[in-house]
């Protein structure tokens, strides 16, 4: 069986410079990586992966943490993150934590017993987090205001202003409110701007017209029936995101109610099927691979040494206006 001595020999290169070609092959020039692979090829030479990691220190394995698998806006984060992982040559492993702290810290061990090299959680940062931790490189890729380590987000407040002000544009004003669970950051981001925009509008804030889900179809459909029950009912919704806006929708729908006739209805994503929506619905584009791409891009810097004088950053979102918003019935 050949060695990697024979494969250093062969290209006229040192063992050092074949082992960085297969653990870190963008170290290495083009050239050399050829000619390398080439007589990898020819030897029939059979790395031992293992032993490789032992002596680099290196798992060469990130762990993604994610609070739901089932939420598309993740998975397409995630496609984000795996994007770069492949091309960096590591390994992901994905841990569906379902917004588990006790799950979180057990993915996180891996990292702490040096079988994965880093983390990206997708949970917002809040007060219980399990993360920032010592001794492990963290890098939050649905980050909020304030998180305490390397995040990648959005700006959740002023685009949720901006959905607010669209709708109050159109001439809204009794504006119902589909929120996330209470104490999610994103959920306190997005009600900021929700208020910020009624405050600038000069219209009071009104609790009775929020209805608080968990960012699942179906609490958008349950916060539906919140909204049909009113005998003084709003006449249009924002919803803090597309799959309880479609989920009310359907609610909204079964009673009778017509979208964007009898009420207006806005969520925030974008998530692939949201323009397929019957109607298609206004919403807030979210940069969801990007938001993964950047984060893995940051999470490798760190695992790399290299220092970034940046720790934050704020990618643009879009927002899109279609069929499921209009002015209110005179
Ligand atoms: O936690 C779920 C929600 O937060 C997603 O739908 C997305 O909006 C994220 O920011």
């Amino acid at each position: 069986m050949s060695t990697i001595r024979d494969v250093a020999k062969e290209v006229g290169c040192s063992t050092a410079t074949v082992s960085r070609a297969l653990s870190n092959p963008e170290k290495v020039s083009k050239a050399s990586l050829k000619r390398i692979h080439a007589a990898i090829e020819k030897l029939q030479y059979r790395p031992n992966m293992l032993s490789q990691q032992f002596r680099n220190k290196q798992a060469n394995t990130i762990v993604i943490l994610v609070p739901d698998i089932a939420n598309l806006f993740f998975s397409t984060v995630i496609s984000g993150i795996e994007n770069v992982a492949q091309s960096k040559g590591f390994n992901v492993l994905l841990g569906d934590t379902r917004d588990s702290s006790e799950r979180e810290k057990s993915f996180i061990n891996l990292v702490e017993t040096k079988q994965a090299d880093g983390v990206i959680q997708l949970r917002p940062y809040s007060k219980n987090s399990m993360l920032p931790k010592k001794f492990v490189t963290a890098v939050n890729a649905c980050g909020c205001e304030d998180t305490p380590y390397p995040a990648v987000r959005i700006d959740n407040a002023d685009a949720a202003r901006q959905v607010t002000e669209h709708l109050i544009s159109l001439g809204h004003k009794k504006i119902g409110l589909i929120s996330g669970l209470t104490d999610n950051p994103h959920t306190i981001d997005r009600l900021k701007g929700y208020k910020q925009a009624l405050a600038q509008a000069g219209i009071e804030f009104d609790p009775a017209l929020v209805a608080e889900g968990d960012f699942t179809l179906w609490s958008g459909l349950n916060a539906s029936e919140h909204f049909i029950r009113m005998t003084d009912r709003p006449t249009a919704i924002f919803s803090m995101n597309d799959e309880m806006a479609i989920g009310a929708m359907k609610g909204l729908k079964a009673k009778g109610l017509k979208i964007p006739e009898d009420i207006s209805i806005a969520g925030f994503d974008d998530l692939e099927f949201s323009k397929y929506s019957d109607p298609p619905l206004t919403t807030v584009a979210q940069p969801a691979e990007k938001l993964g791409e950047k984060s893995a891009e940051l999470l490798f810097q760190l695992i790399d040494g290299e220092t970034s004088s940046q720790n934050e950053y704020v990618l643009p979102v879009e927002f899109i206006i279609r069929q499921s918003t209009a002015p209110p019935r005179s």
